[in-house]
């Protein structure tokens, strides 16, 4: 190793997460090592190569630019952990799927895991960063692992949650709203966060960058992904209403928006919001409501979650109702899968409830995503009934009874509509999950639109 750096910085989970925040620390930080490590070996390798393993705007030139300069992806940990001064965690942490709090709590195994292989590696001292999404409280435990060494070897805990959305990962990381980092009030502590926020003040602003004690910081990523939620289910549940008495939920929520205390984003009414974290993140504080006896609060953040899931129950069966009451044997067309634009990522997709519904109502899917195929396939590799997939909109559209949209992918806004509609069934179905699309000119061109919370525009009595 060239020592030439000043300080080794290591990422343990080469994700989402962990793979776009290091490649930005290492773009603005030429003066230190960043190395990025996994377990996944097939992972570390698309990292290592021109196919990346996930599909980030501006991600790719960045890796190019540092990859073997200061940038590195490796599966050897042990090596990794040894040479680190400061480790990032960022290993995944969904909901527990067994035992107690199953459904709702996070599963720590990984984190567990990793802080365990830290002590044993560990020559030095290090400060162990939580980058993770974690339930309050987590850097205890944190601690009493790490601390829990035969060595003597100090640990020092800082939580430095991330608050970058996909899609938009990089210019989030360049120009973030805020910096948030916690740590324990001793002087230890306080140094572990100078020394993470020095890192930051490499490319961001001194006054976005925030510090809390550690249990507010692990407790304000929680919270921060509830209230954005919250909105959208809040919206959502107001399309519903919206759909039974003529309003239209996108002027209700441009009017609402326009009053600075309640501000325009995240009021965007669709299927219900997915992603890895929003429900995880959710039915985490739902879990530690409950554990401390908080159940009317727990309740209040459970709606959230479960006006999603009406949500997009509510869409198709309104497609079914639409369609004459029946979808069986009838071609759909799916124009999009991932959970937002711009990303391939499909976990906890809307997209995914949708089709399911649809085959249960054996319909016949024709799937298109511009990124998300190959994950779309492995989401249903065990549904029944026909599904096709294809990346060429018009092909999946060929002799379908219903165009849905379900990613407001931009390229969906620009088909060329008119030579969709000469090969649809007839009368031809538009179903637009995420009102992205001109509804009076697709009506004037022939189409029955169906979006969601307005009047639906049909040439027959709807
Ligand atoms: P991910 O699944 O894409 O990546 C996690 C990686 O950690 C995987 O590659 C996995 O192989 C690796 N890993 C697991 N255990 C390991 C171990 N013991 N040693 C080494 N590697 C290990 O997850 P992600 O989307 O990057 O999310 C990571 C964390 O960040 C989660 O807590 C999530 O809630 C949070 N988060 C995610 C986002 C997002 O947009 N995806 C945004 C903010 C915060
Ligand atoms: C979200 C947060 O925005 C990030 O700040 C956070 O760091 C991240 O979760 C995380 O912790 O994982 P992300 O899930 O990547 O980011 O994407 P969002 O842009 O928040 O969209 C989430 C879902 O909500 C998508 O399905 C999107 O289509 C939907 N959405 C969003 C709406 O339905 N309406 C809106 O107005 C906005």
């Amino acid at each position: 190793m060239s020592n030439t750096f000043t300080k080794n910085i290591l990422c343990i989970g080469a994700g989402y997460v962990g793979g776009p925040t290091m490649a930005v620390i290492a773009e603005h930080c030429p003066e230190y090592r960043v190395t990025v490590a996994d377990i996944n070996a097939q992972r570390i390798e698309a990292w290592n190569s021109d196919e990346l393993p996930i599909y980030e705007p501006g991600l790719k030139e960045l890796v190019l630019r540092n990859r073997g300069k200061n940038l590195f992806y490796t599966t050897d940990i042990p090596s990794a952990v040894r040479e680190a001064d400061i480790i990032f965690v960022s290993v995944n942490t969904p909901t527990k799927t067994f035992g107690s709090g199953a459904g709702k709590a996070s599963d720590l195994q990984f984190l567990e895991r990793t802080a365990r292989q830290i002590v044993e590696c560990s020559e030095s001292g290090k400060i162990v960063v939580e980058k993770s999404t974690l339930p309050v409280r987590t850097a205890q435990a944190l601690s009493r692992v790490l601390q829990a060494n035969t060595k003597g070897l100090k640990f020092r805990i800082v939580s430095n949650p991330e608050f970058l959305a996909e899609g938009t990962a990089i210019h989030d990381l360049e120009s973030p709203d805020r910096v948030l980092i916690g740590g324990t009030s001793d002087e230890g502590g306080q140094a572990a966060v100078e020394e993470i926020a020095e890192i930051y003040t490499h490319w961001v602003q001194k006054d976005k960058i925030i510090t809390t004690s550690l249990w507010s910081s692990e407790l304000t990523k929680l919270v921060a992904n509830a209230f954005l939620a919250q909105r959208i289910s809040s919206i959502n549940s107001i399309s519903a209403l919206c759909e039974k008495t003529g309003a239209d939920v996108d002027q209700v929520s441009q009017a609402i928006g326009l009053d600075q205390r309640i501000g325009a984003k995240f009021l965007r009414a669709g299927i219900g919001f997915g992603g890895s974290c929003f429900k995880k993140d959710i039915l985490n504080l739902v879990y530690l409501c409950e554990h401390y006896g908080l159940n009317e609060v727990a309740q209040y953040w459970e709606s959230v979650v479960n006006i999603n899931d009406y949500q997009a129950r509510r869409f198709v069966e309104k497609m079914v109702d639409a369609m004459f009451n029946t979808v069986t044997d009838k071609r759909i067309a799916i124009l999009g899968f991932a959970f937002k634009a711009n990303t391939g990522d499909t976990r906890e997709t809307p997209a995914l409830a949708v089709c399911q519904q649809l085959l249960a109502e054996k319909a016949n899917l024709a799937i298109c995503d511009p990124k998300a195929l190959v994950n779309a396939k492995n989401d249903l590799c065990d549904a029944l009934g026909n599904v096709e997939f294809t990346a060429d909109p018009y092909q999946a559209c060929k002799g379908a009874h219903a165009v849905v949209i379900l990613t407001d992918w931009p390229e969906f806004q620009t088909l060329d509509y008119q030579r969709i509609l000469d090969n649809l069934q007839k009368p031809a179905f538009l179903f637009d999950g995420r009102n992205c699309l001109n509804h009076e000119a697709l009506f004037q061109m022939g189409y029955n639109v169906f979006p969601i919370g307005k009047p639906a525009q049909a040439h027959f009595a709807p």
